[in-house]
Order: structure tokens, then sequence, then C-alpha cells
């Protein structure tokens, strides 16, 4: 598990209460230093002021009246041994009272704990490998891929510190959408948990979603009782799901799905399937037949680039047409339609995420050769009507998203800007942390506003020290 900073912290109520407790330990300083002094005629003072501070550092009881008994717990393991406890994240120090309030934490972190991927703030190698048997580490001599095994955290080493040294560009990113109004922040994993709780978050798609994933996993670790990676379906039926193939060591390898248990019957899973078809002939009957209360879950979907092999209609200079009826993404979209709508009520609620850009020199989009040297979408910056409509992938499927999915994650224009931060040899992919970090946030609003997932009531953080902005209030109707 992740390391434990600093003491409990208070479990406020109220921003009230910790504009008191400042002045109120100032003042108690002061009697007490007074106390050396006049202690007689000061003690009964001093006295009347210890338990009032008492309170203060205690859970105090809320309307419920659970906070009052509630012990707080600190770690996922214990949590789930005393499910009538109130949690404190270790690292984050965002908190969830026994009665699923979520409490913001005062942030005095200068990056926010969602884009904080520093050594600190992190679990070790040997925290999310320890458990791993040789020879899954880093040599060739292996059996199967090794983030099949390990890897909770470590991004398949695809940190943006580690690829672009001391260059700042996951920061640079993160200040890119604070100023751009994204409240980073505010953003605590006690809400993102407490709205999946007691439900499996499903990913299903590409690459893309996969990475995705792995921002996602990472930002729920404090609620993992083990980082040990879990088969989100008995052993036969995991080679059904392994639909694509991946290169490593010149080799290519079946890509099981995998998934990471969190507390109170939580847990998130990555399901690889590159295009809908996979989807609809093998991914979505498995889940369905091998997966008890698929139906209460919740899933993200996307599908697109992959298409490109099939429907890159783009010129030499890299002008990419939008797939039309007779094109191979429609059909298969049409496809997954149908079996949503046949199957309804054997799906969870889903959110259709929109495919991300890409940055390839030209017009954004891969026309076949890979890049370093990613650039801005120019036509977006122009205002150009299909650039700002989501490109060729995002405009083909939207007469489809109705059929697709409950809601819709639209992922297109915030990471449009973020043309610097991909991976060093190609202009997909993203380093850690950039898009997939923002994409978290835009995945809690998107559940938070369309109801799906727990309804979450969340206290708002104290002010922060040093302020960048006003901290929004995102209190929910209860
Ligand atoms: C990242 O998190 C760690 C652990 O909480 C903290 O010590 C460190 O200051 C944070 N880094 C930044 C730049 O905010
Ligand atoms: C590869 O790993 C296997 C199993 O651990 C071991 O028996 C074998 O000697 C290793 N081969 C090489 C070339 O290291
Ligand atoms: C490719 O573009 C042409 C011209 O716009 C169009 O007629 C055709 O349907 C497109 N093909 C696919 C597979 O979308
Ligand atoms: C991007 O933002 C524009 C407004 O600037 C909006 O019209 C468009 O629908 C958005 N595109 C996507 C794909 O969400």
């Amino acid at each position: 598990m992740a390391r434990q900073q600093g003491p409990s912290p208070q479990l406020k109520r109220s921003q009230e209460a910790a504009s008191y407790a400042v002045p109120a330990i100032v003042a108690a300083l002061a009697l007490v230093a007074l106390g050396r002094i006049a202690a007689p005629l000061l003690r009964g003072q001093v006295e009347q002021l210890l338990p009032a501070l008492q309170r203060r550092h205690m859970p105090t009881a809320s309307s419920s009246g659970q906070w009052s008994s509630a012990e707080v717990v600190q770690t996922a393991a214990e949590w789930k041994q005393k499910p009538g406890s109130a949690f404190t994240a270790p690292v984050s120090r965002c908190s969830i009272a026994a009665d699923g309030e979520v409490q913001l934490r005062t942030p005095n972190t200068e990056l926010p704990f969602l884009f904080n991927l520093s050594s600190e703030a992190l679990p070790s190698k040997a925290q999310s490998c320890g458990h791993c048997d040789a020879p899954v580490g880093d040599a060739c001599n292996i059996t199967r891929l090794p983030h099949t095994c390990c890897g909770v955290c470590q991004f398949d080493s695809r940190f943006c510190s580690r690829l672009y040294k001391g260059e700042g560009r996951s920061e640079a990113a993160a200040q890119q959408l604070l100023a751009a109004g994204f409240p980073l922040h505010d953003f605590t994993p006690c809400e993102l948990f407490q709205r999946i709780r007691g439900r499996t978050l499903w990913f299903v798609g590409d690459s893309q979603t996969w990475h995705f994933y792995y921002a996602l996993e990472c930002f729920l670790r404090e609620f993992a009782p083990s980082l040990r990676r879990s088969d989100p379906v008995p052993a036969p039926h995991m080679p059904v799901l392994a639909t694509a193939r991946q290169m490593y060591c010149k080799k290519w390898w079946p890509v099981p799905p995998e998934c990471l248990e969190l507390a109170h019957g939580t847990r998130v899973c990555i399901v690889r399937a590159d295009t809908a078809g996979e989807m609809v002939r093998a991914v979505l009957p498995t889940l369905m037949e091998h997966v008890p209360g698929f139906q209460h879950d919740l899933m993200v979907y996307n599908t697109g680039l992959h298409y490109q092999e099939f429907d890159g209609n783009c010129t030499s200079t890299g002008v990419c047409e939008v797939p039309g009826p007779g094109s191979k993404y429609l059909q298969e979209l049409e496809e997954l339609g149908a079996f949503r709508a046949a199957n309804r009520g054997s799906l969870p609620a889903t959110v259709w995420m929109d495919t991300p850009p890409q940055h390839f020199p030209g017009t954004g989009y891969y026309v076949g050769e890979f890049h370093a040297d990613c650039v801005p979408w120019k036509a977006w910056q122009r205002g150009d009507a299909l650039a700002r409509g989501g490109g060729m992938w995002n405009v083909a499927a939207r007469p489809y998203l109705d059929q697709l999915a409950d809601a819709h994650l639209r992922t297109w224009n915030a990471s449009v800007p973020l043309w610097d931060s991909h991976m060093p040899d190609e202009c997909t992919h993203w380093c850690q942390p950039s898009a997939y970090h923002l994409w978290l946030l835009l995945l809690n609003d998107v559940m938070r506003q369309s109801g799906i997932g727990g309804r979450v009531l969340v206290e708002p953080a104290a002010p922060r020290p040093q302020l960048r902005r006003r901290p929004a209030q995102q209190l929910e109707g209860v």
C-alpha cells in the first residue's frame, strides 16, 4: 500500500469549523502561556477550552448521528474489515464518512493529487510487483505480458517525467488545464470511489482506453486492499476476452483483461477490444454470461482509431473524410447499437467515450507513418466545423450515440490542446499524467450529471493556503 503521511486529519463538517480551529488553537496556546503565570485564575478557562478543541479534532455528530461513533481507518484492508468506519485515504487525505459523505481534503501540495505521480506519492515497484513470480520483470524471458501480473501505478513506464527528463510536460499540462478552469485540485479519489462503490467499473476499448484505465486504477489505489490484480472471469473464459495482440520483445502476445479489487465489493477492470465487432462477438456476451450482476455495473467504452486500416479515407496530404454509410466503422457501430437494444436488461449503465484526437504532422490524423514531431490542431484552432465537431471518427459516430450509451464522455475539445505530451515516438498515446488523468475528471462529471453510479454528497474543501483559484463548490443535492 501507499505510504502513510502525517496524522489523521480532522473530519470537519464545515468550513466554519476550520476557520474557528486556528484562532481557538492560538487562543489556547496564549492561555496556556498565561496559565504559567496566573495558573489558579485561568485554569478554569483552559479546562473549558480543551473539550471544545477536542470536539473539533474528533468526528462530530452529523444529523444522521453516524459520525460520532465512527472510528476512522486509514487503510483499505482495515476498512474492509470495519465497513462501519469512516475512511481517510492515506496519501490523498480525502475522507469518506460512515454515512458515505465525501470530505475533500485541504490540498496543500502544489500539484493536484490527480496529477501527482511522483515517487513519494506512488506505491513502489516492490509494492506493486512484489507478488509477481519471476520471470515477468523487464527481461524478455517471459511466458506472458509482464503487466498481466504486475503494474498498478507502473503505467508501463510511460511517465512524462522519465521520458522527458526535467521538461515538466505534465506540470505544464496541469497548469494549462487549471488555467482553462478544470478544478483538478477539487477532484478526489474518495468522490470517484463513492460513485462506483459496490460495482465494477468496466473500461472496454483499444490501447487508448487501456492507458486511460491505468490512470483510473492508480487514482483509486488507496482503496485497494491489495495491489495484486485479478481476472474478471473464470480462467477458462479468459482467452475469449483476449481479442487483441500486443507486440512485446519482438513477439505478439494476447492481451487478457485485468481488474483491481477495491474495498466493499467495488472493482475496476479493463478489457481490450479494438473494434465494435469484437465487443459484440466476444466481449459483451462473455461478460453477460460469466460476470454475476454485470447488469448493475458501469461501463465506459470507445472504438474508432483501429478502423483507420479499413476506413482511413485520407489523402496523401492527410486530409481525412468522415467514414460514410458503407464504412466498416458505421456498420459495426450499428451492430453494437442493435446488440445493446436487444440485451438492454443484461448490460450495465454505459458511457460512450469520444475517440481521442491525434496530433500527427499535417491534419493531426495518423495516415500510416509514425512521427515524433507532434503538432497542434490548426483546423480546430481556426474553428473548422469538422475539427470542432470531434474529427472524422466522432462526427461519424454521433448519430449512433443514443443507441450506444446512456451518456457521452466528451473528451475531444479538452484533449485537442494537449498536443505536447504524447509519447516520444508517436502522436497518439500520451505520457502520464496528461490527457488520461483529465478524462477521469470528465468521467466523474458526466457520471454525476447523468445520474450514472451512486449519488455522492461532497463537502467543499477548506480554502487552500496558496490559492490559484477559488475552490469550486461541488455540493450536490441530497
Ligand atoms: C506529491 O505528493 C507527495 C506525497 O503526498 C508530496 O509529498 C509532494 O509534495 C507532492 N508533489 C507536488 C509537486 O505537489
Ligand atoms: C527463462 O525462464 C525459465 C523459467 O524461469 C528458466 O528455466 C530459464 O532458464 C530461463 N531462460 C533464460 C535464457 O534465462
Ligand atoms: C471515402 O470517401 C469517398 C468520397 O468522399 C466516399 O464516397 C466514400 O464513401 C468514403 N469511403 C468510406 C469507406 O467511408
Ligand atoms: C467542441 O466545442 C464546440 C464549441 O466550441 C462545440 O460546438 C462542439 O460540439 C464541441 N465538440 C465536441 C466533439 O464535443
